[in-house]
C-alpha cells in the first residue's frame, strides 16, 4: 500500500460566493494548507451549491476562479491536494441522485439552513436549495472521505450525510464510509466587528464588519479601528467583553501570542492601540496571500492546468465508488 492509502482521507468545499472572509481564512482555508501534510485531501469549489441562490452568471464564473486561486494562495498545494472545481467531475451529480432517493422529505425539512435561506429568498425556494444537503453528503461520500472540516453552520448537514451514508449502508450492503467532522484544534470563531455576538458574514449589511482577506491594507487597519469594543479601556479576555476578546483571539491567531502576553503587551494602553495593532497585524498577516493572489489570477494558463488536473484526480477517485452505487441499487452494468 502506499503511503498516500494510509492516511485518512479529508474532504472540504467552499462557495464561491465573493471572496473569503477573515473568518473564512482564519476559521477554515488556513488550515487546509497544514492539513495536507497528514492527510490524503480533497478540496472543492462548490459552485453547484451556489446556484441554490440566484447568481449572476458571469459574476458566478469569475468568482469560482478567484475563489480556486485563493484555495493556491492560501497554501492549498495543488500537487499534495486535489483541488478542482466541483461541477467538473460529474460524480457529484451522479452520487447527488443516488442519494437523493434514500433521503426523506421530512429530515430535509427540518434543515435549519433551508428554513433560513427560503425566508431570506421567498421568490426563489426552489427545489435545489431543499436538496443541497444532498449534493453536499454527495461531495463527501463519493470520496469516502473520514474527516470533513466545517464550521458549526454545517453540523446538521455533515449529521444528515453521516444518516444518509448508514441507511444507503443497512439497505444495500457496506459501501460508504461514515464522514466525522473535524475540528481544527487552533482556530477561533471570528465576529462581526460591528457586533461581536454575531458571526463575521459576507452577508453583514454594516461594511465595516467584515474584513475580506484582499481588502487593501489600508482598509483593513481602518474597519479595526472602527471595531465596537466597550468602555472598560482595559484588554482583557472575558465573555462580558465579547469586542475586545474577539479582537484578542485574532490578535492572537495572526501572531501566534497567547492572551496573558497579550494582555501585558497592551497593559496600560488604551483601545486606540490595541486596534491599530491588531489591524497592523493582520494587514501584515494577509500580505502574502494577497500577493500570491494577484499573481495566480493574472496567470489563468496555470490555473486551468491545476483545475483540470485535479477534476481528473477527483473523477479517478469517485467515479469508482459511483460505479459500487450504481451496481448496488441495481442499475446494469454500462461497460
Ligand atoms: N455547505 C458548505 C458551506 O456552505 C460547503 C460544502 C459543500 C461543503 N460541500 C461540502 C463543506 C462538503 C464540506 C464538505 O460551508
Amino acid at each position: 500500500m502506499s503511503e498516500q492509502e494510509n492516511k485518512k482521507r479529508i474532504f472540504s468545499g467552499i462557495q464561491p460566493t465573493g471572496t473569503f472572509t477573515l473568518g473564512n481564512y482564519i476559521g477554515a482555508v488556513s488550515h487546509w494548507g497544514k492539513l495536507q501534510e497528514d492527510y490524503d485531501c480533497i478540496y472543492s469549489i462548490v459552485d453547484m451549491h451556489a446556484i441554490t441562490v440566484r447568481q449572476d452568471p458571469a459574476k458566478l464564473r469569475q468568482h469560482t476562479l478567484e475563489a480556486y486561486a485563493l484555495l493556491l494562495a492560501c497554501g492549498v498545494d495543488p500537487k499534495k491536494s486535489i483541488a478542482f472545481i466541483q461541477s467538473h467531475v460529474k460524480s457529484h451529480a451522479e452520487m447527488n441522485w443516488i442519494l437523493a432517493c434514500s433521503t426523506q422529505f421530512g429530515e430535509l425539512s427540518r434543515m435549519t439552513q433551508f428554513k433560513d435561506k427560503s425566508q431570506k429568498h421567498p421568490d426563489d425556494v426552489n427545489a435545489g436549495l431543499f436538496t443541497y444537503p444532498v449534493l453536499m453528503a454527495a461531495d463527501i461520500l463519493a470520496y469516502k472521505a473520514d474527516l470533513v472540516p466545517i464550521g458549526a453552520d454545517q453540523k446538521q448537514h455533515l449529521e444528515l450525510a453521516r444518516n444518509i451514508a448508514q441507511r444507503f449502508n443497512n439497505k444495500y450492503g457496506e459501501l460508504f464510509t461514515v464522514p466525522e467532522p473535524y475540528i481544527p484544534k487552533v482556530g477561533a470563531r471570528v465576529m462581526s466587528l460591528q457586533d461581536p455576538e454575531k458571526k463575521m458574514s459576507k452577508s453583514d449589511e454594516n461594511p465595516n464588519a467584515c474584513i475580506y482577506i484582499l481588502d487593501e491594507p489600508d482598509v483593513i487597519i481602518r474597519k479595526f479601528k472602527r471595531a465596537v469594543t466597550d468602555s472598560e479601556a482595559i484588554v482583557r479576555y472575558a465573555d462580558e467583553k465579547p469586542g475586545i476578546s474577539n479582537l484578542m483571539s485574532i490578535y492572537s491567531v495572526v501572531t501566534g501570542k497567547d492572551y496573558e502576553s497579550i494582555e501585558r503587551e497592551f497593559d496600560g494602553k488604551g483601545y486606540g492601540d490595541f486596534k491599530l495593532a491588531v489591524g497592523e497585524a493582520v494587514a501584515d498577516h494577509l500580505k502574502p496571500v494577497r500577493d500570491e493572489f494577484a499573481r495566480l489570477i493574472a496567470d489563468k494558463a496555470y490555473l486551468k492546468e491545476c483545475y483540470t488536473a485535479g477534476a481528473q484526480m477527483a473523477l479517478n477517485v469517485s467515479r469508482k465508488v459511483v460505479a459500487k452505487a450504481y451496481r448496488k441499487v441495481g442499475f446494469v452494468d454500462s461497460m
